[in-house]
């Protein structure tokens, strides 16, 4: 239920995440194929809530080089190196990143015209090294915040299985 502003409680937002974790966690059990698990989770947290406008991964596939994974939205740009961008400084800090403007952030990369915060969670295999990142943009100013990193990270800590040691 939004608030007086339109914004969604911290509550309202936890009991979403509760919910579609649990149903993330029922349709990937048993899956260990990443490009399975992380389509499935893309769609799944994309359609879960409407102020998500782009919602995917980008993996690590070679020394310093993120590549486009599975993802719900417009076109998303096929290579990030880790020097670059929102998901390039969430790799290199292995620290989830909250962009509340954008238009504030030089490193930004816009993938689209229209989006204005965004948040990029590493993503680790149980060995602890970052094996791709999870990307959400939104077209609203600073629709994320540290409830969405608290449950994006859970939902990531789930792909922590798929990946073989490197
Ligand atoms: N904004 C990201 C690039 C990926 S597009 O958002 C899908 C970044 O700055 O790394």
């Amino acid at each position: 239920m939004p608030t007086q502003n339109g914004s969604v409680s911290a509550s309202d937002k936890s009991a979403a995440y509760a919910e579609v974790l649990d149903r993330i966690e029922r349709l990937i059990a048993g899956e260990t194929d990443e490009i399975a698990v992380m389509a499935t989770v893309a769609c799944e947290l994309h359609h879960a809530f409407a102020q998500f406008s782009w919602t995917g991964f980008y993996r690590v596939v070679a020394p310093g080089l993120l590549k486009v994974g599975p993802y719900q939205g417009g076109h998303g740009c096929l290579t990030i190196p880790f020097e670059r961008g929102v998901c390039g400084a969430a790799v290199r800090e292995r620290r989830t990143q909250i962009v509340e403007d954008v238009t504030q952030a030089p490193h930004h990369i816009a993938c689209s015209s229209t989006t204005r915060s965004e948040i990029v969670v590493p993503v680790l295999a149980a060995d602890g090294s970052v094996r791709a990142v999870l990307d959400v943009d939104s077209d609203a100013l600073a629709a994320f915040d540290e409830t969405d990193a608290h449950w994006l990270e859970r939902v990531c800590g789930l792909l922590a299985a798929c990946f073989s040691p490197p």
